[in-house]
């Protein structure tokens, strides 16, 4: 049997799929990953992007943080493309348990997904540091320098940067999803960034299928691997 007929199969089986997601789900929305050649961190910027986006660097030099995640981070007004969509279809017929992704752009959401796990939080969630105001991802994206609640706080995006932590109820239910799972599809990710790439081994089951455009360090550990594009494969499914 072909792979993909393999996988066919593995879906339809399946009642407590979990997908596990990163920035390779929504480049066929238009929001570029990290580290394809094409990939935010083959651009060349004045820093490198991981010390841009890390904590110290943020409290260092807010004003440079703010510059580059507004123009390089901020991705409002993207749509959800194919594999987004058919994930949420696959949640709405009970067959999806849950997506725990690593992006921040609510794509997921955008598309129907309920039960999204979001290990690196969201650029639609903005706080004040002082007083804990809610913000939406426009204020971010309008204001001018560093953006500031009416207190006079910073407002800082609700995403986990290089040195912070993942949030505690979160990992939580990524495990606990992954544990359970039938099926884990591991979707455009290049599995390099931890404690998130760690996750993969909560899972217990014997149909890991990956499907990632570039080889990643747990192709050896997949029950099933496609190096193709998502839309590629998911049009099909
Ligand atoms: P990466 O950019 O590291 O990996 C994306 C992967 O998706 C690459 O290996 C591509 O080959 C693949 N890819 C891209 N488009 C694809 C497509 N249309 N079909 C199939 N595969 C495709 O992104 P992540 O693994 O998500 O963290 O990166 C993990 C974390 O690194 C991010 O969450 C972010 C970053 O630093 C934080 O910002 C905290």
């Amino acid at each position: 049997m072909d792979k993909l007929e393999t996988l066919k199969n593995w879906i339809s089986e399946s009642s407590r799929i979990v997908a596990f997601t990163g920035a390779g789900v929504s480049t066929e929305s238009g929001i570029k990953d990290f580290r394809s050649v094409d990939g935010l961190y083959n651009q060349k910027f004045e820093y490198p992007p991981e010390t841009i986006i890390s904590h110290s660097f943020y409290e260092r030099n807010p004003e440079y943080f703010f510059r580059f995640y507004r123009e390089k981070m901020l991705p409002l007004g993207f749509s959800p493309n194919i594999t987004h969509r058919v994930l949420a279809r696959w949640e709405a017929e009970g067959r999806l348990q849950a997506v725990v992704t690593q992006n921040i752009d609510g794509l997921h959401q955008k598309a129907g997904s309920q039960r999204v796990h979001e290990l690196h939080g969201s650029v639609l969630r903005n706080y004040c540091v002082r007083c804990r105001r809610f913000y939406p991802a426009e204020f971010i994206r309008d204001a001018q320098g560093v953006p500031r609640c009416s207190c006079g706080g910073i407002v800082k995006p609700d995403v986990v940067l290089y040195e912070e932590g993942l949030d505690q109820a979160v990992i939580e239910q990524s495990v606990m999803a992954i544990r359970r799972a039938d099926l884990l599809l591991v979707l455009g990710t290049s599995l390099t960034v931890y404690p998130a790439a760690g996750f993969l081994h909560y899972y217990r089951g014997n149909r890991l299928v990956l499907i990632n455009r570039d080889e990643t360090p747990y192709d050896h550990s997949a029950d099933l691997v496609f190096h193709q594009s998502l839309g590629e494969i998911f049009s099909k499914l």
